[in-house]
């Protein structure tokens, strides 16, 4: 051998390994979201990243919109150096084969917004979690419209109230319920409440199917109060009532998230919507964002279960509470 190569091979070893030392230096996790395109997911991102120059991390920003993106993504996380990731899965029931391919390549997981459902049915409570306090945030959207149809002196009478469900995701179970429990406990009529169900996405046009569809079947129903999942689920239910000719004044929805309605509160003429409760997008993606870093760094471990609540904003109050929140300037 020349005496260039031989001192060239250990002078090549120590570089590889200096990179290697220099790319293990900077803690890196992915971010997955379901669906990447809405806004709420979208404010996710930005508040992980906050948290990522603040505490000097990476963040790979993944959009999973099915099994086989998931977990296609687990594998290029491990190859790129992460130890772990958050994920807002688009399938709850995915839970166990995610769990299975993080193990095998050694990677920590938080699950954000929708809990990962295991093959008995339940929830995997061993998955560290952080989601919203469902069925309580629910109860709030439910006590809203009944305040509103007071409020307005309506005859419950002639009022139907119109639910936009997705029963396959427990957190959207939970939030209908919730509603539908606060309404009839506040002297709602049980046999008055219709529910929607959202086939696959919870998305404004799958929800404005469903609505068209109950509406076909009340077609003498006078006024109507709306809840469902998210800000999408009602704003597909409003579109679907207006399309039929329902004034605004005999309408009334009310979301959550609170940060996919801003153009429809922004409009200049009111809508039947209401308005929504600003859920925090902040901490479902700063908060884990930081949990994940910190578990990776110093081994902390974050709590199992974390709930967060919900804000009221109306046409009248959303524009303080979102900079206050962070989400508008
Ligand atoms: C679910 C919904 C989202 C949002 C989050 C909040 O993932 O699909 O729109 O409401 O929960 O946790």
């Amino acid at each position: 051998m020349d005496c260039r190569k031989t001192l060239l091979i250990p002078f090549l070893a120590l570089a590889v390994t200096l990179g290697g030392l220099a790319d293990a230096g900077q803690i890196k996790i992915g971010f997955l979201v379901k669906q990447p395109e809405e806004p709420w997911f979208q404010l996710e991102w930005k508040f992980a990243d906050q948290a990522a120059t603040e505490f000097g991390f990476e963040v790979m920003k993944i959009g999973a919109t099915d099994g086989e993106k998931v977990l296609t993504a687990i594998d290029n996380l491990a190859a790129s150096g992460a130890q772990g990731f958050v994920i807002c899965t688009p399938d709850v029931l995915l839970g166990p084969a995610i769990m299975a391919k993080s193990r095998a390549n050694n990677l920590k997981v938080i699950a954000v917004d929708d809990r990962f459902v295991g093959p008995d049915g339940k929830d995997m409570e061993s998955v560290h979690y952080l989601g919203i306090s469902a069925r309580k945030i629910g109860n709030e959207v439910g006590k809203t419209l009944m305040e509103q149809v007071k409020a307005r002196g309506w005859n419950v009478a002639e009022v139907g109230f119109m639910v936009m469900t997705f029963d396959e995701l427990p957190t959207i179970q939970d939030r209908t319920e919730g509603a539908i429990e606060a309404a009839v406990a506040t002297g709602f009529p049980a046999d008055q409440v219709y529910k929607a169900p959202i086939q696959q996405r919870m998305e404004i046009p799958t929800a404005l199917d469903a609505a068209n569809t109950l509406l076909t079947r009340h077609p003498t129903v006078k006024k109507w109060i709306v809840a469902g999942g998210n800000d999408s689920c009602v704003l597909g239910a409003i579109r679907a009532l207006e399309g039929r000719g329902v004034k605004v004044e005999d309408a009334i929805g009310v979301g959550i998230n609170g940060t996919d309605c801003i153009p429809e509160l922004e409009k200049a003429n009111p809508t039947s919507f209401y308005g929504s409760f600003l859920l925090s997008a902040r901490e479902h993606g700063y908060l884990t964002a930081k949990m994940m870093y910190e578990w990776i760094k110093d081994g902390k471990e974050p709590p199992l279960d974390t709930r967060t609540v919900g804000t009221l904003i109306t046409r009248d109050t959303f524009r303080q509470i979102l900079k206050d929140e962070g989400i508008a300037d």
